[in-house]
Order: C-alpha cells, then structure tokens, then sequence
C-alpha cells in the first residue's frame, strides 16, 4: 500500500514524470498524494488529501525541476488529511514511505527527548527524524540510513532527498516493494515496474535491507555498509492497456474480458488435448497434500480450488488466511505442497506465509498475476495467470483467472492419477471451448442483474447461502458487494444458518442462494426453504433446468450447465454483475471503493 516514485534527470521533466507515476500508482492508495522537487536549490512539498487529481490541479506545470519524490497514500497512522500526506520533512530530510515503522512510538519518544517536534501523527515522519538525527551525529547520508534501517522494525520502503545533496536521490527497501529504473540521464525509484514502464525498460532489484544512492550518472547499491554489485536488468514485460474501452468502469470493463482472460489462461494449457497441460504443469505426484495460503478474494478462490482439487484429485487440501498462517504453528508435512495466490504478487501476508514455507523446507507453487512481482520472484514454481492489469480495486478477472489456474491443477492431477474417465474428458474439453461464449451470454443479461439490483440496493443485509464449491462463491459474492457497494452482507454455509444466524431471516431480508453442486443440491434447496417460509426474499441461482417446486424462491437466475471444474467460472459472474449494479444504485465510488487499495503491501 502506498505507491512511491522518485526522479532524477537533467531534462526538467521531474514534475510531469512525478505526476504521471502517482497516477500509474494510485491504485496502491488514494487517501491523499504528494510531491516535493528541488526548485531554486529548495526543497518545495505540494501535498492534498484525496485523489492525485486533487493535486494535479495544485501544480504549477512550467517548472523545471530534476529531482523530485512522490507519494500516493493509503493511511496507516494518523487521519487522511494534508498533515499526515507525504512527503514529510524533517530537518534536512524529506521522505515518502511505503510500509509500518511498527517501533515509531519508541522511536518518536527518543527523538522528542533530543529536541524534535512532531506535527503528524505518522510513522514516517519518525523515520525522517530519525535518519535527521543520525546524519548530525555521524554527517553521512549512507551511514546514517543503513543505522536507521537497524534500528527500525517493520516493513518499509523509502524514496529519500537530503538538503545538502540536490544531485542525489537516496532509496531504502525493507519487505515493501521497491526497483530502481535506470536510463541514460534519468533515473528512477518506483513501488511497481508499471510507473515507468513507459520511461525505461531497464532496472536494478532491490534485496530487504538494501539501499541506495542514486545520481544522474550512477546507481550505488549497499546492505549493512558494504557495497554491492549492481545488476541491471531488462524488464520481461510490456505495459498493459489501461484504457477504459468505453466502459463507465474499470471493473465492469475488467467484468466484460473474463471470457478472453479465460481463454488467456487456460490456452497455453489445453486446446483439442490436454497433452500440454501434462507436460507444461509443475509434477505433482510426490505431493500427499496441498496447503493453499492467500487474503481475500484470493482466498476465495483457494477454497473453490480445495472443492476441486479434493474431488477430482483426490488430495487432502487445506486453506488458510495468510495473516493468519504466518503466526499459527504450520504444521507443515514432508511432502506437502504450498501454493500462494495472489493478483499483485506483492500481498505482504502472502509473501511471508511463502518465505516461512519455503525456510520450512517446502516447496512452493505461486500462482500469480503480476509478473516479476516479489512473490512471483520467491516461489519455486510459478504459474502465470493471464488476467492482465487489473485496475479496479475489487478483483474480478484475477479472481477468475486463479479459479481457472486451480481447475487445470486438480484436472492435471486427476488426469495423471487416472482419475477421471476419457468420456468425462471429453466433456470437459468441450465445456472448455464453449466456456467463454456461455461467459458472452451471462454478461449479456444485463437487465436481469440490474433490475435485481434495483430490488436489492436499499437494503441493510444480504445473506449469501450454498454448500461446498456453492458456498466459496457465496464468500466471493458477498465480499464483492461489501466492498464496493458498501451494504453489509453475510455468506453462510447453507446447513449451518439454522445454528443461529436464522434468528436474522425476517420478511423480505434479501438471501442470495447459489446450487450448482447436484450431489449437495438437493439439501441446499431445503435450506432455501427454511428461510423461504420465514419471510425471505430469495434469488436462486443455478444451473438445474427445473425443480419439482418452484415456490422457494422469488427470483431466478439460470446459469448455463458445465462440468463441476468449470461452473464457477460462471457462476461468479452474475454474482460480479449484482454487486456491481447495487453500488452504482448506491453512487458509490466503484473502481476506488473507501479504505482500500489495489495492493495489500502492509501487515
Ligand atoms: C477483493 C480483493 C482483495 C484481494 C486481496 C489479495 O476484491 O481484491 O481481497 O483479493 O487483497 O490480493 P492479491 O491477490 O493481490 O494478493
């Protein structure tokens, strides 16, 4: 969380390439943004609350500046407000920051008693203090970072500028993203290769514990006071589209291409055969047991993957919260394979869950988005899914696209084990071709989603219920509408409603109730019932064609009928589409929904 850019060229170009960096890295947060740049031999600070197009329209664009830092916020300490907005300055030091000091409060404590006064309520402001306060002990920039990174606790990456040297940008990673672009006459320092991709294609990695001092002409790195070997590499990638296409939305944009990520990520796998998926896959046969760790949405594709993994491959499948697994004991067996999911490859829970899997000894699987992300640099093995960027805040066709990453793992495995019969192959090469127009058909059926939506949007409580595979999409629906319309909603597996939150069901509280798993379905539709007959206004959704009675629910809508591996491929979409609808009914701020960010880079 946070996004930071750092420049330094000889052309003038600092604030437009600081502008169009923040832009590129608002998804990060956008609680409020910032800039400082050298004008006249001064440092200057233009600093908002709220979106970089609240700062934009603050800057003059005529100066000429060539070095400069900025910041786009999501806040940890202190409210959002222009204060607490980066960069922050202290002494002779001026900061943006990405991460937690987590010992700020000690540290501010020892700074206060050395004469420093605080005016935000921020950690970073600490953190300049500090590198302040050891630079007058010791005059040196370098040393007095490398002393600062000692003694702070966290995670934390840091684009610095010191008064006494307008020719030098410095950097500081600690387990928060960070990359050095290097040019001719320009260079960079950027949380995500996507803020200057546009710039250079050329860049130094960063290792936790590094930093760097970065002029014109040269890149210095060092770690614990020794200098290192700088390798510059080549960026594997190319910029992404990031153009709405017509769309009010980047997530109803971003809803629309599921059908081509689909096809994206599951092609280089399997076309009239599934021959490449067998030989392109990581093996599998010596793994007894699978661990999936991830957040959020992620994790809600890890649990629809358990359902099939468990089901076709046989293989005992755990699932569990990152945040969580990092400070549980992990029981880890020998042979147990760790896969980590995750969009942006940069989830701070996720990454350290890996780290502790890999120290323990096991192997690691990440399936992940973004490529050359610090998770996908970690894990032993990689599998790419194709979803592209993804701008919106609220993951779509990521999600899917791990969906359908964890489909060809189990149907790898249950081929290899012989688990599945050629006939049912069969069949699921033919759902796999005809997967993305029955994606086309659902996404056209826009009326249906949102005349729902219209009857749903006044609301106070939704209630999401399935069994199984039903009941993972349920946790999908349901974050999905908390999170960008902001209407509070509950997903519960079906035969557990009835041991307390039934108490809840009253005249027409809205239950979204999702069958699709034939062999559980019939006991999911006799939970529907018992919150039918105690008022609720239910919306079903399957794929069976027709019931022996059709007066447990009040709305339906019919998904087109696939292969169990695939179903939730479409079974999400109407899902997408409802919450989508509700919180433009509900004005709300979709593709930047309050409190959130795109990357999750803070503990
Ligand atoms: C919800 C959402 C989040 C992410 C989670 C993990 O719509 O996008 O719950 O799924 O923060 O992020 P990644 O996949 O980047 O690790």
């Amino acid at each position: 969380m946070c996004g930071i850019i750092g420049y330094i060229g000889n052309k003038g170009n600092c604030i437009n390439t600081l502008v169009d960096g923040l832009s590129v890295l608002e998804y990060r947060g956008y609680d409020s943004a910032g800039i400082a740049y050298c004008d006249k031999e001064h440092i200057k600070i233009i600093k908002q609350s709220g979106s970089v197009s609240n700062l934009k329209k603050m800057i003059d664009y005529n100066i000429k500046s060539n070095i400069g830092i900025g910041h786009t916020r999501w806040a940890t300490h202190g409210k959002a407000n222009k204060t607490n907005s980066h960069p922050h300055k202290v002494g002779k030091f001026t900061i943006v920051h990405n991460g937690i000091v987590e010992n700020y409060n000690e540290l501010k404590r020892m700074l206060i008693d050395e004469g420093y006064i605080f005016i935000s309520d921020t950690d970073t402001e600490v953190a300049c203090a500090l590198i302040d306060y050891l630079y007058k002990k010791k005059g040196n920039v370098l040393d007095s970072i490398n002393e600062a990174n000692t003694l702070m606790l966290g995670g934390y990456a840091m684009a610095i500028i010191c008064d006494d040297y307008l020719d030098t940008l410095y950097a500081l990673k600690n387990k928060c993203p960070l990359i050095i672009g290097v040019d001719k006459d320009e260079k960079y320092i950027s949380s995500d290769a996507y803020a200057i991709l546009d710039k250079t294609n050329k860049n130094i990695e960063l290792n936790d514990g590094d930093y760097a001092m970065i002029n014109l002409n040269k890149v210095k790195v060092f770690n614990s006071g020794i200098e290192k070997q700088v390798n510059i590499k080549k960026f594997k990638y190319k910029m992404d589209s990031i153009d709405k296409k017509g769309y009010e939305h980047y997530m109803l944009k971003e809803i629309h291409e599921q059908p081509e990520v689909f096809k994206k990520t599951v092609g280089p796998y399997v076309n009239t055969t599934i021959d490449r998926l067998l030989e392109k896959m990581p093996n599998f046969d010596k793994y007894e047991k699978i661990r999936i760790i991830a957040c959020g949405s992620a994790t809600h594709a890890a649990l629809v993957g358990k359902q099939m993994i468990e089901s076709y491959a046989n293989i005992k499948t755990d699932v569990e919260i990152a945040s969580e697994f990092r400070y549980s004991k992990p029981f880890l067996q020998k042979n147990e394979l760790v896969i980590v999911i995750s969009q942006s490859g940069e989830t701070a829970d996720t990454l350290e869950a890996l780290k502790l899997a890999k120290q323990n000894g096991n192997d690691t699987l990440g399936i992940i988005n973004a490529k050359g992300s610090s998770i996908a640099k970690e894990a032993n093995l990689l599998l790419y899914t194709e979803a592209g960027k993804e701008i919106a805040v609220a993951t779509t066709k990521a999600y899917s696209a791990q969906v359908a990453m964890l489909s060809l793992i189990a149907l790898n495995i249950s081929t290899k084990k012989g688990l599945i019969s050629n006939q049912e192959l069969v069949e699921i090469l033919e759902d796999i071709k005809v997967l993305p127009v029955y994606m086309e058909e659902l996404l056209d059926r826009k009326n249906e989603y949102l005349e729902i939506a219209k009857s749903l949007a006044c609301h106070n409580d939704i209630f999401f219920i399935g069994r199984k595979v039903d009941y993972a999409l349920c946790m999908e629906g349901s974050l999905k509408l908390k999170e960008i319309s902001y209407l509070h909603s509950e997903a519960y597996a079906a035969g557990e409603l009835k041991h307390g939150t039934i108490s809840l069901i009253d005249k027409d509280t809205p239950v979204i109730g999702i069958v699709t798993d034939n062999n559980v379905a019939l006991k999911t539709i006799s939970n529907i019932e018992e919150v039918k007959s105690r008022g609720a206004n239910v919306i079903y959704i399957t794929n069976r064609c027709s019931e022996e009675n059709d007066n447990f629910y009040d709305i339906k809508i019919r998904i087109p009928k696939v292969h169990n591996l695939l179903s939730p491929l479409l079974t999400v979409i109407p899902l997408q589409m409802i919450a989508y609808y509700i919180a433009k009914i509900r004005n709300c701020n979709i593709d930047k929904p309050k409190n959130l960010a795109k990357s999750v880079t803070v503990e």
